[in-house]
């Protein structure tokens, strides 16, 4: 089982089951799952509309690549704990996380 618990940009909290999404990407999953995630670049990495905060489980994920560390730097609320939803792949390993949805750029 993959379980996340998703904190949405109204503060609403709840459980997720991903298991059937192993190998999409987050961003994805999270719009399948009926979430406002507007990801203007297609998940390419380049618009950081998917920016969320892994508030536990930050270590079980693969660590972000030169692009998504980039575009996270034009995010003025940008945090140690910052990803691209979008460059993360549903797997075994997220079971647990926990992540917090960001606001938009604009
Ligand atoms: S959808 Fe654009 S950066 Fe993730």
């Amino acid at each position: 089982m993959i379980q996340i618990t998703v904190e949405d940009r109204q503060g609403s909290v709840r459980d997720v089951r991903l298991d059937g999404y192993v190998g999409q990407s987050l961003m994805e999953t999270l719009k399948g799952e009926g979430y406002d995630m507007r990801a203007t670049c297609g998940g390419l990495a380049l618009c950081a509309d998917c920016h969320c905060l892994i508030l536990a489980g930050e270590r079980d994920l693969e660590p972000a690549k030169d692009a998504e560390l980039i575009t996270l730097d034009t995010r003025p609320d940008a945090q140690d704990n910052s990803r691209l939803s979008c460059q993360i792949r549903v797997a075994d390993q997220l079971d647990g996380i926990n992540i917090r949805l960001m606001g938009y750029a604009d």
